[in-house]
Order: C-alpha cells, then sequence, then structure tokens
C-alpha cells in the first residue's frame, strides 16, 4: 500500500476529534477457522452449520478466514490501514471447551498473543466476550432459555478477564442479544435453530442477566473497568399516522430495542412488552433481585447499524403475513408488516438509509444518555469482484460508509457523544446463515488461497483515517 504522509492531506470538510476511535470488527467464528484445534470444541454454530438445510450452501467456519493461523500477517495489515481500534471477540470453546472447568491455556494464547501484536502495532483492543458462540455442551444443557447459562457465562468473562485484563481496556459482554435470542430461538434462522417464542423471551432475559453478572465478575477484579455491551438497535419508522402503524412501531421497539434498554439502562422490563407476550409467557423466569443485577453503570453502549425497518399493522384483509405465523423473530407481534421502500439495497437485500442511523442514535441518547456511544458495527455487502489488474474496486462500499460516516458526524454535531467506528468488516467473512456468498470486507479474502486484498473501501477508509474525516 502506498502511504501518503500527513502533510500531503488537505484538512476534511467533515472533521472527527482528534481522539475519535477509528477501527474495524470481526468476530470469532466468523474469521477464526481452527475449528478444532488446541483444545477447541464446538460451538452451536459448528453443530448448526452441520445440519443440513441451515447455511446457504452447507457453508461452515471449519477454516472461514483462517485467521487462527494467520494472526499476525492479519495484524500487521490493521496497521498499514491506520486502525487505531480492532474489535474482535473470544470464541467460549476455545477458552472454555464445553463452557465449563477451567480455562485452555492454548486458547487463551492465542488472544494474548493477539492482544500482545495489536498494541504492539499501537492498535487498541477492543474485546466482546460473546459473538454467539456458545458451547454446544451448554445448549444441551438448556442453552440460553436456562438461567445457569447466565452464570456460566459470568465465570467465563471471569477467566478471559484475567488473562487479558492487564491488556485490554474496552470490554463488552455481547454483540447483538437480539439476534442470539430472537433469531437463535425465535424464529430459528440462526443457531441453535429452536422456534419458540417464549424461549427466545427466556433467552433475553438470560441474556442481559448474563450481562449484569459478568460486568459485576470483571468489575471484582478491576473496579473501574470500562464496560459496555453492543446492542443491534432497530431504527424503525411507523408507515403512517395511523394508529395500528404506531402500534406496531410501539411492539417492535418493545421486543426490539426496550427489551435490552430498559432493563440494562433503567433496571426495568416495559410493561407495554409484558402486555403484548402475556400470552406466551409470565416472565416468571425473572427473578427477585435480577433487574438490580442487569441494571449496571456502563462507560459505552455499542450500536450496530445497517438498515431502517418501516413497520405497520396488520394488512386491513387480515390476510396472514410472513410474519405472522410462527416462527416469528417478533413474539408476541408477529402480526406487524415490514415494509419495502424505493431506496437502494445492499446485496443483503437491506435499504441504504443513513438518516436512520442519525435518528436512532439522537433517540437511544435522549431516552437513555448520557453515555458514550460507539458504533461497533456498520457497512454493506456487495458482490465484489477482482478486476483483472488485481484490484477490487467497490464504489458502492465507498458510498455507503461515507454516507453513513456523515450521519455520525450530523447526530455528533446534534449533541450525541459518539466517541467511535468501526467497519463491519475487515475481512470478508463467514456471514452466519449466508455461509461466505456475502462479502462484506473492506479487505477481499480469496478462499481458496486466502490472499487478502485492500478493496478500494480499505484505502480509501485509510485516507479518512489519517485526515480525520471526509471530503465534503
Ligand atoms: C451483525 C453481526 C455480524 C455480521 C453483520 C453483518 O448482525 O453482528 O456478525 O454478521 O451483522
Amino acid at each position: 500500500m502506498t502511504i501518503q504522509q500527513d502533510s500531503q492531506l488537505a484538512s476534511p470538510a467533515v472533521a472527527f476529534p482528534q481522539d475519535f476511535l477509528w477501527g474495524a470488527a470481526t468476530a470469532s467464528y466468523q474469521i477464526e477457522g481452527g475449528a478444532f484445534e488446541d483444545g477447541r470444541t464446538s460451538s452451536i454454530w459448528d453443530t448448526f452449520s452441520r445440519t443440513p438445510g441451515k447455511v446457504l450452501n452447507g457453508d461452515n467456519g471449519d477454516v472461514a478466514c483462517d485467521h487462527y493461523h494467520r494472526r499476525a500477517d492479519d495484524v500487521r495489515l490493521m496497521s498499514e490501514l491506520g486502525l487505531r481500534s480492532y474489535r474482535f471477540s473470544v470464541a467460549w470453546p476455545r477458552v472454555q471447551p464445553g463452557g465449563r472447568g477451567p480455562a485452555n491455556q492454548k486458547g487463551l494464547d492465542f488472544y494474548r498473543g493477539l492482544v500482545d501484536d495489536l498494541l504492539g502495532r499501537g492498535i487498541e483492543p477492543w474485546l466482546t466476550l460473546y459473538h454467539w458462540d456458545l458451547p454446544q455442551e451448554l445448549e444441551d444443557a438448556g442453552g440460553w432459555p436456562a438461567r445457569d447459562t447466565a452464570y456460566r457465562f459470568a465465570e467465563y468473562a471471569g477467566l478471559v478477564h484475567d488473562a487479558l485484563g492487564d491488556r485490554v481496556k474496552f470490554w463488552t459482554t455481547h454483540n447483538e442479544p437480539w439476534c442470539s435470542a430472537f433469531l437463535g430461538y425465535g424464529s430459528g434462522v440462526h443457531a441453535p435453530g429452536v422456534t419458540d417464542g417464549a424461549k427466545a423471551l427466556a433467552a433475553a432475559h438470560h441474556l442481559n442477566l448474563g450481562h449484569g453478572l459478568a460486568v459485576q465478575a470483571i468489575r471484582a477484579a478491576v473496579p473501574d473497568r470500562q464496560m459496555g455491551i453492543t446492542l443491534n438497535l432497530h431504527s424503525l419508522k411507523a408507515a403512517s399516522d395511523a394508529e395500528a402503524d404506531r402500534d406496531a412501531e410501539r411492539r417492535i421497539d418493545g421486543v426490539g430495542n426496550r427489551v435490552f434498554l430498559d432493563p440494562i439502562f433503567r433496571g426495568e422490563y416495559p410493561a407495554d412488552l409484558l402486555a403484548d407476550t402475556a400470552e406466551l409467557t409470565d416472565w416468571g423466569f425473572v427473578h427477585d433481585g435480577d433487574l438490580a443485577v442487569i441494571n449496571q453503570p456502563l462507560d459505552m453502549l455499542g450500536v450496530n447499524y445497517y438498515t431502517r425497518q418501516v413497520v405497520a399493522g396488520p394488512s386491513d384483509d387480515g390476510a396472514p403475513q410472513s410474519h405472522w405465523r410462527a416462527p416469528s423473530a417478533w413474539p408476541g407481534s408477529g402480526q406487524v408488516r415490514f415494509l419495502t421502500r424505493e431506496l437502494p439495497v445492499t446485496e443483503m437485500g437491506w435499504e441504504v438509509d443513513p438518516d436512520g442511523l442519525v435518528a436512532l442514535l439522537k433517540r437511544t441518547h435522549e431516552d437513555y444518555g448520557p453515555i458514550p456511544m460507539y458504533i461497533t458495527e456498520n457497512g454493506a455487502a456487495y458482490d465484489d469482484r477482482v478486476a483483472p489488474d488485481g484490484s477490487v474496486p467497490d464504489p458502492d462500499r465507498v458510498a455507503y460508509l461515507d454516507a453513513h460516516l456523515k450521519a455520525c458526524h450530523e447526530a455528533m454535531a446534534a449533541g450525541v457523544p459518539l466517541r467511535g467506528y468501526f467497519a463491519w468488516s475487515l475481512l470478508d467473512n463467514y456471514e452466519w446463515a449466508w455461509g461466505y456468498s456475502r462479502r462484506f470486507g473492506i479487505v477481499h479474502v480469496d478462499y481458496d488461497t486466502q490472499v487478502r486484498t485492500p478493496k478500494t473501501s480499505a484505502h480509501w477508509y485509510a485516507d479518512v483515517i489519517r485526515r480525520g474525516g471526509l471530503a465534503a
């Protein structure tokens, strides 16, 4: 890569603060490979990806980007791009095989090495404890719908912290617990593939409880440890002012956003959510004292944003909609319709709507702040191809990132304390139920040769970081 000198760079028209944390993100199962090496055991994604019909083309994470063996090269690449921070996750079954008992030192060694490589190159490690790889044995014992999993998670968090607490400043518990609970146990499109609304709600509570217990466990060791959580908050818009559409927005906000935000920041579950889901559960899984455990003071909130959703009430003719029938990812609110608009879409079919990010950040700040926020994921999948000259042009991704960074800037100008941004993703990787068919990386990965090629967006992002902002 050609690196320009700072002095050659014009100052940016859209400038970010000097200490803004510019980064890129990945997750263990999506990039590591080395799936059964050095004592790692199966996670629910190893099992799910081997279950016929669950993942496109039957793809699995056995090899993925082979990051387990290419760690040092990948960190060098991050350094060449000028990343100030790298968000990664720890694979639970790598460091505590089976989800119980002592730590597996070989598994921890991988992350010790990663953190040392990062620090050696001046890149701030940002650690996520859980990005969906639950040890299979814990799923067999009931998974997240079982209360014990929350306690197991806190114990695991303590083991990771014992090993890395001296070197990692930023700690987050879960990545997108909404997906773990409602895609994992509601619609079943993610591991473990269960379709049971009541279990999904119990899972959400135990993910919340596990978060609180993990924060307590880590702060018992280091009381001022910087801790947070990453949520995929849903940016919602009612299709119209009609009561049914506004009710649809309230419902999806409840089971998509407030189910996590309210207990974490306010120490309560929303009354309307309990009412919406009363036919499924009496919420008896919430024990006395749980909400106080969940309601720990936090230092940062990570927000993952990809798109906005327009929601509407049931159609007039009462015809069942795709979400009406089980399995729904929205227990108690399966009748809500999700409408599409005339907007450009990414390869995931997700509408490109940067204004939705501004609205989401402002709302979250107003209702749950003040708390420093970080965009812990934002990006887009496109059908990138290597050109004959070896480059990987991805103008749509550059436009997407540019527009969303401008949205971040707009939210900051409106008073949102946004402190950093992580592009999803550093590398093309295993996109869950879509296998390797969806490329989100700013760096292209050839899965046959494992050759990494920075796309145009990577060069562009490196420039943005060096300049500290964007052109007009
Ligand atoms: C998020 C996940 C991440 C990645 C992106 C596209 O929901 O956290 O692992 O798959 O979506």
